[in-house]
């Protein structure tokens, strides 16, 4: 079966009608944003990007929140903007690389909806976060490379314990959206 074909696949309809959020989490530079944007458009579910949201309603960029504020204040503006998140219908959620590791939000996520971890090796996420754009991200903005993976490496050791509580656990640098579909959908039809 060609790929465009699998879209209409009775198993990717079943997604449309799972009444929760999907989030996706991992690392800064997993590919968060990007999968999200892909899912949601083959599988015709809101797309809901949870640093953006931030942005649009503190009216600043988070390297600016995060000036004014310091890390604290931006926790606390993502958790409150993550748990007003409409949890009785269906999106596709990307999550900020902290969000799941602060407060009670991974326990929230997973009560709520159905929890995505892209799960990538600390070379993989230095080499994608050297080609973007490091001074959206004010956690990196004045690393060097070897910086950037020391501080990957320190980071995924505390991180990780909470990205793992995540339903499910995928290298998606091995599988296309629409594996990924399928993947999502078996889990849901599980349930
Ligand atoms: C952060 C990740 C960023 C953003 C903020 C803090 C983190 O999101 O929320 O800069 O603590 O890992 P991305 O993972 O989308 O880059």
């Amino acid at each position: 079966m060609e790929r465009s074909d699998r879209q209409n696949t009775p198993s990717i309809v079943s997604l449309t009608s799972y009444p929760h959020p999907i989030f996706i989490i991992g690392f800064m530079g997993s590919g968060k944003t990007t999968l999200g944007k892909k899912l949601s458009k083959i599988a015709k579910i809101p797309f809901i990007d949870l640093d953006q949201h931030i942005v649009d309603t503190s009216g600043m960029s988070i390297s600016d929140y995060f000036k004014l504020y310091g890390e604290e204040g931006f926790r606390r503006l993502e958790e409150q903007i993550l748990k007003s998140i409409p949890t009785d219908t269906c999106a596709i959620v990307s999550t900020g690389g902290g969000a799941p590791c602060f407060s009670d939000n991974m326990t929230w996520m997973n009560g709520n909806g159905l929890t995505l971890y892209l799960n990538l090796p600390p070379k993989a996420l230095q080499s994608r976060l050297i080609s973007s754009d490091k001074t959206t991200r004010p956690l990196l903005s004045t690393m060097n490379d070897d910086e950037l993976l020391d501080y990957i490496e320190d980071k995924l050791k505390s991180r990780s314990a909470f990205y793992e509580k995540a339903k499910i656990n995928i290298n998606p640098l091995r599988l296309s959206p629409q594996d990924i579909l399928e993947i999502l959908t078996k889990e849901i039809q599980s349930r």
